[in-house]
């Protein structure tokens, strides 16, 4: 179904409930915004996807789409396969279902979360920069969130799928900023620390699937091609204006160990602080999630697992790291929402 204008839109949508709609922001009589905000406004689309088709690129018309409920954006003229890829993206996530129980906050959040790791990664595969301010943006937006209603839920509604990589970075992203508020850092560092979790991961991007999620053994050379996922990142983080300097060192760092057994055999006193924190913080999400290889690690085991590689790990983060987890990352002035 089909209609260049707004209003008709509004009203066929009402009737037929459609499973997805794809919305361009220049109908005409309404603006594609408006009909948007005033599709959310009927409890029938609630959770229906949208994706905004737009010739703006501009990052505040992504952002505000996002904000106005938008589940993805397009920009067009688009290449047929993006879009597909796109609307199976949605129509498949499995992951999507169980955030119909969010509130509207934490259901964009993840919606935020989810187009920023996605767009970084694209951004990687096409050697172009990184928009700091949004992902900075989206850190902020990740810290209000959690200040105002916790994680719990945002934590539950992407618990028990399998790891990829938007779900990895995501939860060292999460985690990130549980701890550091936790251990009471400035905002300012939290943030940054988040950012980090973010997109310690992103030059994966550039690394082929048969490889990255290989099931057996790697061999030399693929070993190689996986390590190189640390100097991709770093390639693009120094191309990109007011990427804090944290955000580089936990790309570069997350990989190394103190007794030099990292990926690039840097010791201890040249781990960046940021870089000691994520390396036990990555390896905690990692192993806490399912992959389609093996089953998840519960948090004790997860931590027993840790304070195992005390040689290869700060001690001092993660004892910290043991007692927050242990306390679920408990902050005294969590405000939780009544129902
Ligand atoms: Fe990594
Ligand atoms: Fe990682």
């Amino acid at each position: 179904m089909a209609t260049t204008r707004g209003a008709t839109a509004i009203n066929k949508a009402i009737k037929f409930i459609p499973d997805l709609v794809l919305l361009n922001d220049e109908m005409q009589t309404l603006k594609g915004l408006d009909v948007l905000k005033e599709l959310r406004s009927y409890s029938e689309f609630k959770d229906t996807p949208v994706i905004m088709l737009s010739r703006s690129a501009d990052k505040s018309n992504i952002i505000n789409s996002i904000k106005s409920g938008a589940n993805d954006y397009v920009v067009t003229p688009f290449d047929i396969g993006v879009l597909f890829a796109k609307i199976i993206g949605w129509q498949n996530s499995e992951m999507e279902t169980q955030w119909h129980g969010l509130s509207h906050e934490q259901a964009k959040i993840l919606r935020l979360l989810k187009v920023m790791i996605e767009e970084a990664f694209e951004n990687v595969r096409k050697s172009t920069p990184l928009s700091a301010s949004l992902i900075r943006y989206a850190c902020e937006i990740l810290y209000l969130t959690i200040e105002s209603e916790g994680a719990d839920a945002i934590l539950k509604a992407v618990e028990g799928y399998n790891t990829t990589m938007f779900l990895h970075s995501l939860l060292t992203c999460v985690y990130m900023m549980l701890f550091t508020r936790y251990k009471r850092y400035a905002k300012d560092s939290c943030i940054e620390l988040a950012m980090g979790g973010l997109l310690h991961d992103i030059g994966s991007a550039k690394i082929p699937n048969n490889i990255l999620f290989k099931p057996g053994k790697l061999d030399i050379n693929e070993y190689i091609e996986i390590k190189a996922h640390v100097q991709y990142g770093i390639e693009i983080m120094d191309k990109t204006p007011d990427l804090p300097q944290v955000v580089k060192d936990i790309c570069l760092y997350h990989h190394e160990r103190l007794d030099g057994s990292g990926y690039y055999g840097i010791k201890a006193e040249k781990i960046s602080t940021g870089g000691r924190l994520a390396a036990i913080i990555e390896t905690y999400c990692a192993i806490t999630t399912k992959t389609v290889y093996r089953q998840p690690k519960t948090t004790a085991e997860a931590i027993a697992t840790l304070m195992s590689l005390q040689d290869q790990l700060d001690p001092k983060l993660l004892e910290d790291f043991k007692e927050a987890a242990t306390n679920n990352f408990k902050v005294n002035n969590v405000k939780v929402k009544q129902p």
